[in-house]
């Protein structure tokens, strides 16, 4: 398979590994990473930002179909949101977690982003795009595609870590249970739940290392190739 060629899809719940994985994936193929969570959150940004309600469908989705999203990589990547340039740090708060949650089930915010992303890939040629529903309904050619999971102990636990080392005072069982109303809401919406495609190669993350669980990402992806080559 060409490097330019290659599309390889990630999917999983909140805390399973995909974005560091999706990132070290990319990076270590020479391919882009996009993170369409990212997105999601920079669309909940703009609703705060302009004081709209979140609960008006209308004016959320008449919102996404007119912003524009551009990614910038670099050292530090970040999202250009209109007229913003917002790094990962300043998207990846939990509220904003919760809120791109809440207006992801709307079906014209769906349109819109996915739009979007299946622009992003085919500009890119190669891509390692990870989210809730690239496998299934992004890129649903994609012929490389993971399933990142974990358990929800290991990834409150993954989650209390980062946000102590970033010396923020925090409850274990409080994120407990808002990584599993985010599971909730994303793996029972209407529109392009989370799920596992198929054809999905599923890594359970709970008892690896990150150097682990990339290590079979690769295996994975060079018998793919060997298989097409
Ligand atoms: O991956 P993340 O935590 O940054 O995603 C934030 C929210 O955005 C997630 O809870 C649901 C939504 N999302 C989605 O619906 N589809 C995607 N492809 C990515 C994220």
């Amino acid at each position: 398979m060409e490097k330019e060629k290659q599309v390889i899809a990630i999917d999983g719940p909140v805390g399973a590994g995909k974005s560091t994985l999706a990132r070290l994936l990319a990076h270590r193929l020479g391919l882009l990473y996009i993170d369409t969570g990212a997105m999601y959150r920079a669309l909940a940004w703009l609703v705060r930002k302009r004081g709209i309600d979140p609960t008006d469908q209308e004016a959320v989705e008449a919102l996404s179909a007119r912003c524009r999203l551009r990614f910038v990589q670099g050292e530090e990547t970040c999202l250009w949101v209109e007229e913003e340039c917002l790094s990962m740090l300043q998207l990846r708060t939990e509220d904003l977690g919760q809120l791109a949650s809440q207006i992801s089930v709307y079906p014209g915010v769906r349109e819109a982003l996915v739009r979007k992303q299946r622009e992003m890939a085919l500009e890119a040629g190669g891509v390692v795009m990870e989210g809730r529903d690239i496998g299934t309904v992004v890129l649903p050619e994609a012929p490389i595609k993971f399933y990142l999971e974990a358990s929800v102990e290991e990834r409150a636990r993954r989650k209390y870590e980062q946000l102590r080392q970033a010396g923020k005072a925090v409850d274990l069982a409080t994120i407990s249970a808002e990584i599993q109303a985010r599971d909730q809401r994303d793996r029972s919406r209407a529109l392009s739940p989370l799920r596992a495609a198929p054809d999905a190669i599923r890594i359970d993350t709970t008892k690896l290392t990150i150097d682990e669980a990339l290590h079979l990402m690769l295996e994975q992806v060079r018998s793919c190739g060997r298989q097409d080559g």
